[in-house]
């Protein structure tokens, strides 16, 4: 799919980023960041490399000077060992996304937690509140960890025992078994599993009753963008909030921190979502 821009000044001057991962061809990064590029005037260009040999790729970024990066599966906790610097909270999740190239000091920073969060917020305060995380995987770690650090009371909900209680257990909170969920006295819900992605997109990951009028509803799943938890949600009067709001606000981070600008966000959620909706054609 061809996604029709117009083309950016490409000069001597023009700073590289990109994407590494494997596979990376149905990435929607490259679109969004040049389309903020463009807006912002940011004279960069953001391109998807398909990476098999990180320590290579990394030794790339410091010999040509590649400004910044996006890391994805699965290079996510491997890349922290080739970096200059790893944020705080990155090195907590355990997981770093994005490389930012400091004068040829390479620091690493998750933008997964930051993005969860600004989409969550744009919704409902999440201190004091009882937030429900459903999974313990990558995802669920950079969301529990950003809910925990603005005063949430979580509880990690997870299929199995061994993972749930083990991410429960790192972030001194309650642990709750899936199957014994019942969403009574939770505000807030997200679930970071992958039930409910194309092809199964009849599957939700709780039940109908689990959801109360009221309730803040997250799916970090955007493809559908309308999951069927969302819209189970939606009917039982929850508030929604999409996964393009989460992966929109982690690459506004990421934007923030590669250019010192704001990011037009409205500017990259329409854009990612124009982009979804073609591929759907
Ligand atoms: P990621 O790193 O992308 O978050 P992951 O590490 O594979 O992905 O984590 C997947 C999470 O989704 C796990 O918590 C998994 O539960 P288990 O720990 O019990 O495996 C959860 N998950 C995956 N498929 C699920 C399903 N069909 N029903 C409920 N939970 C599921």
């Amino acid at each position: 799919m061809v996604f029709k821009t117009d083309m950016p000044r490409i000069d001597s001057n023009t700073r590289l980023y990109a994407v590494l991962g494997s596979p990376v061809g149905h990435s929607l990064s490259p679109v969004m960041h040049n389309v903020a590029f463009r807006q912002t005037g940011h004279n960069g260009v953001y391109v998807a490399l398909h990476v098999t040999d990180l320590p290579g790729a990394v030794a790339g970024i410091r010999a040509l000077g590649i400004h910044g990066c996006s890391v994805t599966i699965p290079h996510k906790v491997a890349v922290m060992g080739l970096l200059d610097h790893v944020d705080p909270m990155a090195r907590r999740i355990g997981a770093v996304n994005t490389i930012v190239n400091e004068a040829g000091r390479l620091c690493g920073f998750n933008s997964d937690g930051p993005g969860a969060m600004a989409a969550l917020l744009e919704k409902t305060p999440v201190v004091r509140r009882r937030v429900a995380v459903i999974g313990a995987g990558g995802a669920a770690r950079s969301l529990a960890h950003g809910i925990a650090d603005h005063g949430g009371q979580l509880t990690i909900v997870n299929r199995s025992q061994g993972r749930g209680r083990r991410l429960a257990d790192e972030l001194k909170c309650d642990f709750c078994l899936l199957e014994d969920f019942s969403g009574v006295g939770y505000d807030i819900l997200i679930n970071t599993t992958s039930v409910g992605m194309v092809p199964d997109t009849d599957q939700m990951p709780v039940t109908h009753a689990c959801l109360r009028p009221g309730m803040t509803v997250m799916d970090i799943v955007y493809n559908p963008l309308e999951t069927r938890l969302l819209s189970a949600a939606r009917r039982a009067g929850c508030t929604v909030v999409d996964g393009v709001a989460m992966f929109v606000h982690q690459g506004a981070f990421q934007f923030e921190r590669w250019t010192g600008k704001q990011p037009p966000v409205q500017l990259m959620r329409r854009t990612v979502l124009e982009v979804l909706a073609n591929q759907r054609r």
